[in-house]
């Protein structure tokens, strides 16, 4: 079965929004804004998440980032976000790209895939190597950078930054 992203779109709704409230509000240093925002304000979230992926009303220290949804047959299993450059507060925590992973759906290999098919998004907007970081103990998400690739640039006793040559 054929795993694809798809970029978050102002068309998207109620399966979406459901996405979101069944997945944790943050988990690993990862933040879902989406939790909590009640089904008649989505359409309002889905434009502002639009327009910062083309800079437009982009609070300050915020870099445009393009949100994906991982798919297989019509059902979301995961989402990942693309940030189109760093800054200096992604360079310390966040890096280029972040992601999760349905609770239902971990530990069957869909992080791995997800990330894989994220490089190639970041490969076509032209990056040449994404940062990705992540806790001393997310075992899970180090397992999916080491996989795609990533090389350990440097770490402390929580984190951990890796680099992907694209
Ligand atoms: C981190 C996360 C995205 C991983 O996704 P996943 O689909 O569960 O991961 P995968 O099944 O692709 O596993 C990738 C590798 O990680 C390792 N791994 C996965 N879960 C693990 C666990 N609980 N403990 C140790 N290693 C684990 C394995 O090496 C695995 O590869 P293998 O199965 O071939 O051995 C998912 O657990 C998640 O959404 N967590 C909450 C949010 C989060 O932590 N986001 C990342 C912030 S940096």
């Amino acid at each position: 079965m054929a795993l694809t992203l798809r970029p978050l779109s102002v068309q998207d709704g109620e399966k979406e929004w459901r996405f979101l409230q069944e997945l944790e509000q943050e988990k690993n240093g990862f933040g879902n804004d989406g939790h909590g925002v009640p089904l008649d304000e989505f359409p309002e979230y889905l434009m502002r998440h639009v327009k910062g992926a083309h800079s437009v009303n982009l609070p300050e220290n915020r870099v445009p980032q393009t949100t994906y949804w991982l798919e297989e047959e019509g059902t979301i299993l995961g989402m990942i976000k693309l940030r189109h450059y760093l800054n200096e507060g992604l360079l310390e925590h966040g890096g280029h790209i972040g992601y999760m992973i349905h609770p239902d759906q971990r530990g069957k290999g869909y992080g791995k895939k997800m990330l894989a098919l994220a490089l190639e998004k970041s490969r076509l907007k032209g990056l040449d190597s994404v940062l990705i970081t992540c806790n001393q103990d997310n075992y899970g998400s180090r397992g999916v950078i080491e996989a795609n690739g990533g090389r350990l640039w440097k770490e402390s006793d929580k984190s951990r930054w890796y680099w992907i040559v694209l």
